[in-house]
């Protein structure tokens, strides 16, 4: 009988887990079934146990469960316990051991676009909450002293980069702030819900003055080319799409279950198919 897998969020129904996770166990002739379970919050706790019961092998945790999870599982890895948050799942003989994949993820991605050490470059980070959180702890814990935050909210920039135990250089700026001193950034890296479906005019600031070997990243994909990257392409800029942060946290998450590493190209090809874009 074959393994069982899964992700538990609310909602699930549009995720594209199962397709690219279904494709790498038949890519690796492994005997799996990855599938969505609709869980809402107030049922987090006896999910996770009937996950737990019926010897789910792992499973892959979204929104709006990555924090409240933390209580439920038997173990942090310390990927989990940097972030402060769990995206994935792991069942080691009935006991759950919870990590995070998200922030090296999008390093894995990142590191895909540029030639230099990722730690040669100034970056600005563009939002300070979960997603911020977790890509901002993986860069500095990766050797990364150079990157400013900057948010809305200014106070969250500031708490965020207070809490990093990694060494920094970080400076919290407002987005006005940020947008004055853009051209200084070689890679800027835009992690706020501004953008996403169905609001997919909006960007968090200008691109105008940055400067043109600039790299602008966006953790949203869908849709893949938000406003702010194609103000980016309009400009001349390179552009790096959320797509490469979701096929790597997968991929590091299908490594974790199965001790295998699954076809990052083909699971980037599935997630293009389906949300009907063409890669950059
Ligand atoms: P996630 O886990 O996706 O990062 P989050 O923790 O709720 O979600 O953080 C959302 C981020 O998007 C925050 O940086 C938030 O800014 P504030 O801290 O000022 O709330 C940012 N954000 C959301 N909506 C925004 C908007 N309309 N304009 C600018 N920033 C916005």
């Amino acid at each position: 009988m074959g393994n069982l897998y899964g992700l538990i969020g609310c909602p699930v129904e549009h995720s594209m887990s199962p397709a690219i996770h279904n494709d790498a166990f038949k890519e690796k002739n492994i005997d799996g079934y990855y599938h969505a379970f609709h869980v809402e919050p107030e049922r987090l706790k006896e999910s996770v146990e009937a996950l737990k019961l019926l010897g789910v092998k792992g499973f892959n945790v979204t929104i709006p469960h990555k924090v409240s999870i933390i209580p439920y599982l038997d173990e942090l890895h310390e990927t989990a316990k940097i972030a402060g948050a769990v995206n994935t799942v792991v069942n080691v003989n009935g006991r759950l051991i919870g990590h995070n994949t998200d922030g090296n993820g999008y390093v894995e991605s990142l590191k895909e676009m540029i030639n230099k050490s990722v730690s040669d470059h100034k970056i600005l980070i563009i939002g300070a909450g979960g997603a911020a959180r977790g890509i901002y702890l993986a860069l500095t814990h990766q050797g990364c002293k150079e990157i400013d935050i900057c948010n809305r909210t200014v106070t969250k920039a500031e708490e965020l980069i207070h809490e990093c135990p990694f060494p920094n250089n970080s400076k919290a700026l407002t987005i006005q702030e940020a947008e004055d001193h853009i051209g200084g950034y070689d890679i800027m890296i835009q992690t706020t819900a501004v953008g996403l479906h169905p609001y997919t005019d909006q960007k968090p600031l200008s691109l105008r003055n940055a400067n043109k070997s600039a790299i602008v990243s966006d953790i949203i994909y869908n849709p893949i080319h938000t406003a702010l990257l194609k103000e980016a392409e309009e400009l001349g800029l390179t552009v790096h799409t959320g797509v490469g942060m979701f096929v790597h946290q997968a991929a590091l998450a299908f490594e974790l279950w199965t001790k295998q590493a699954p076809s990052i190209e083909k699971m980037t090809k599935i997630v293009y198919d389906k949300l009907g874009g063409t890669s950059c």
